[in-house]
């Protein structure tokens, strides 16, 4: 009879990310605004002795069962790529990986616009650096996980999300560099406005392809404007080259250039707490990603023209890469719960839909808890 000490066991809570403001701006060394939520990933852990590595998920299909000694390449197609992507990562800046029991929950939508893919990765970077007793640099870590989206899931991600999950603080909102990749956590902690994430339930499956799409439009402008990145174009630079370029790049770095300000802008509102051209400014990000960069779609459109005329509410645009999601809005604290439900109820009455809206605060990065030993040595509570 086996008579070794239970195997320590500990949780992995990652938290998802709604984006305040700066859309398609990552990928274009620009600026982001990203703020965790209250919703993600949590990762049952425990060691095994038989060197196996599992990975569990309630609702997402079989259990999956890698060798962490065998060559770790792409190619699944399914939920396990993700969590693939990051061992390999580490294996391949020598960590060795123990055998280990991974088992996921979540409660955040899949493919929502809320970084869920994001929450899995950075969960499982944690899992790993827990287990192995050594961490990588936190940027370090972000970009392993972007390059694990990139290389196992064919998803050519910016760094927003990863950053977001990894390196956010509880009552901040991240304003992150996608440069310099130098952050500055502002303080979004006026009891008076909260935040709200409303899910428009609308996935449109042209998502991934208009990405990478958006990404080649903005590389052919730089190119054409001899400029290393759409970073480099300033508001005042930018009006005496626009007619340099045909009409789609036109527009499409009308949008990010004038999306670089509006994080600027949108900062310095939360900092001076002028939360009413907070919300301005997001509502003029919504319509630039949608007339500008096109990656907005009706329903989502609807969604923020009925959200502006709910009272209480003091802005909304659309969340992360776009073609449905959600949306997010900054919210009067007193008004939030009836705004939740009239948002939902003036969505239902423009587009037929049932939209699902939530507050949130602003969480932080990953949480490690020890789980207290049974004795059993081989229970994972369900997460
Ligand atoms: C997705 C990507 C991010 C970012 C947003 C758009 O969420 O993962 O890197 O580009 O779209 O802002």
């Amino acid at each position: 009879m086996d008579r070794s000490p239970p195997a320590p066991a500990f949780v992995v809570a990652t938290h998802g990310r709604v984006n305040l403001i700066g859309e398609h701006t990552d990928y274009n060394d620009g600026f982001v605004m990203p703020m965790a939520i209250e919703r993600g990933v949590r990762c049952a852990v425990r060691r095994r002795a038989d060197g196996v590595l599992s990975l569990r998920s309630g609702g997402m299909g079989p259990e999956v069962v890698i060798d962490p000694a065998g060559p770790l390449l792409p190619g699944r197609s399914d939920w396990a790529r993700y969590p693939l992507g990051v061992i390999a990562g580490y294996a391949a800046r020598g960590f060795t990986i123990p055998g280990c029991d991974l088992a996921f929950s979540a409660d955040l939508p899949a493919g929502g616009g809320l970084s869920s893919s994001a929450a899995l990765e950075v969960a499982v970077a944690t899992a790993i650096e827990t287990l192995c007793g050594r961490s990588l640099d936190p940027v370090e870590k972000a970009l392993l996980c972007q390059e694990a989206e990139h290389r196992f899931a064919g998803v050519p991600c910016g760094i927003m999300d990863q950053f977001a999950v990894t390196c956010c603080r509880p009552g901040h909102a991240l304003l992150l560099d996608c440069r310099s990749r130098a952050c500055r956590h502002v303080p979004l902690d006026d009891p008076g406005v909260t935040v709200m994430v409303i899910d428009s339930g609308v996935k449109h499956e042209l998502a991934s392809g208009e990405y990478a799409r958006r990404r080649g439009d903005c590389r052919r402008a730089a190119a054409r404007l001899g400029v290393g990145s759409l970073r480099d174009l300033g508001p005042d630079t930018w009006p005496s080259r626009a007619g340099e370029l045909p009409d789609v790049e036109r527009r499409r770095v009308a949008h990010v250039v004038g999306e670089n300000a509006r994080v600027e802008a949108f900062a310095a509102s939360i900092d001076l707490g002028d939360f009413v051209r907070a919300g301005r400014i997001m509502v003029e990000s919504h319509w630039s990603l949608a007339r500008d960069y096109e990656v907005s779609c009706p329903e989502m459109d609807a969604l923020v023209n009925a959200a502006i005329r709910v009272p209480g509410v003091l802005g909304c645009r659309m969340t992360g890469g776009g073609f449905g999601g959600c949306a997010v809005a900054l919210v009067r604290t007193d008004e939030a719960p009836s705004a939740t439900t009239a948002v939902c109820a003036a969505y239902r009455a423009a587009t037929g839909r049932d939209g699902q809206a939530f507050v949130t605060v602003a969480c932080g990065g990953p949480v490690v808890t020890p789980l207290p030993s049974t004795g059993a040595g081989d229970a994972i509570p369900p997460g």
